[in-house]
């Protein structure tokens, strides 16, 4: 038994998109630098490394096109290998974006047929995910957008979006099936502009749904980032509105192209924050990685950064709990009136008139210093590992 306190283990929830691992690093500018990896290899190694789940696209698995009998056949051995490791499928989604039918976008062409055809092609999948016992369906729009305000009207695009997210989630009412969806923003990449770019645009747009109860989001640290945003405030947010269905952990230096950095490369900082939100919110979906291991890694290095991705996180969860259970932070939170923002600013009894009455010197109180600087560099301190 390892004494490892990184190790990670199932009742961890760590999850991994087939794409990711099976990437094989053909980027805009060159060809792939990896072999194909056959699924059930990398169940396997995923298996081995202690990861609970996996994730897929339908044409991950199940090549786009694909008659009947293949697909049949490589359902039948994807279900061998899921019994052979006791890998979860938590989460299924649909490609809407590799073939060039869906060049102008699916469920937001301008083309009639092929939004038809993208509700099949979703619809198809769904049924699978019932079956494989996924209870998170990711619907990310990578090409719902446009590179020119002239090809659609936003407005009537997000008209089409709703209409298909309000009729999936129909199906899924109507087949009993226990599956939610989950919205994944993201700024650009591979349309010039994409719908729903943001964790904020995608809370405000469930509301209008029919179903809203059904529907939450699936933040990706790298493209709030892209964004320029805070993803910690991003996450805090869609935790607050208890949309946080699902969660796409990844790095990104900064806005510019997807990184889709391992896990704890890119903004370190930022990642060790958001995971202390996580685990003291206590979120308890998949935690799920999205990344592409570089591609100058041969396939051992796809496996160093799969492993690295799960013990950094481990990692950031053992400094979060050591930042919290210093008594000198907490002193210092103190000194920060941290626990004063969770009182009310009117308590229950009071009320308006009384406050308007009070008398207050906003001289004095603009001299009071916040001590942020000094908690900073505690959590700093612990996240490096000197404390
Ligand atoms: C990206 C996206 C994708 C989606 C995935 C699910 O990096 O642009 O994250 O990886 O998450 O394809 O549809
Ligand atoms: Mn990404
Ligand atoms: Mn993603």
């Amino acid at each position: 038994m390892s004494t490892d306190p990184y190790r990670p283990r199932p009742e961890h929830r760590f999850s991994f998109g087939l794409w990711t691992v099976g990437w094989r690093g053909n980027d805009p500018f060159g060809e792939p630098t990896r072999p194909a990896m056959e699924p059930e290899h990398a169940l396997g190694r995923l298996a081995e490394l202690g990861a609970w789940g996996v994730s897929l696209h339908d044409d991950d698995l199940i090549p786009f096109g694909a008659q009947d009998a293949s697909r049949g056949r490589l359902l039948d051995r994807f279900r061998k290998a899921l019994a052979d490791t006791g890998l979860a499928v938590p989460m299924l989604t649909t490609n809407l974006f590799t073939h060039p039918v869906f060049k102008d976008g699916a469920f937001t062409a301008n083309d009639r047929d092929v939004r038809r055809f993208a509700l099949r092609k979703t619809l198809r999948n769904l049924d699978l995910a019932a079956e494989l016992g996924a209870g998170v369906y990711v619907l990310w729009g990578g090409r719902e957008g446009a590179e020119t305000p002239v090809a659609k009207d936003a407005r009537v695009a997000l008209d089409r979006y709703a209409e298909a997210v309000d009729l999936l989630c129909g199906y899924v009412r109507e087949q009993g099936y226990d599956i939610r969806f989950a919205l994944e923003p993201k700024p650009n990449e591979p349309r010039g502009d994409i719908l729903l770019p943001t964790i904020g645009h995608a809370l405000a747009f469930i509301e209008r749904l029919a179903h809203p109860e059904l529907v939450g989001v699936n933040p990706e640290v790298g493209h709030e980032q892209m964004a320029g945003l805070s993803v910690t405030h991003g996450v805090a947010q869609a935790l607050w509105a208890g949309k946080l269905f699902h969660i796409d952990l990844n790095g990104q230096t900064g806005p510019r192209y997807d990184q889709d950095l391992r896990f704890g490369n890119g903004d370190v900082k930022a990642a060790f924050h958001l995971v202390d939100l996580l685990e003291r919110a206590g979120y308890d979906g998949p935690r799920h990685f999205d990344f592409k291991p570089a591609r100058t890694e041969d396939e051992h290095g796809v496996w160093a950064a799969a492993a690295a991705c799960m013990r950094n996180y481990l990692i950031f969860a053992e400094r979060a709990a050591a930042f919290h259970a210093d008594p000198e932070v907490a002193a210092a939170k103190e000194a920060s009136r941290i626990s004063a923002l969770a009182v009310p600013t009117l308590l229950p009894g009071e009320d308006l008139a009384g406050l308007r009455a009070e008398s207050f010197d906003p001289e004095s109180a603009a001299t009071r210093g916040m001590g942020y600087e000094r908690l900073d560099q505690l959590a700093l301190d612990h996240l490096f590992g000197v404390r």
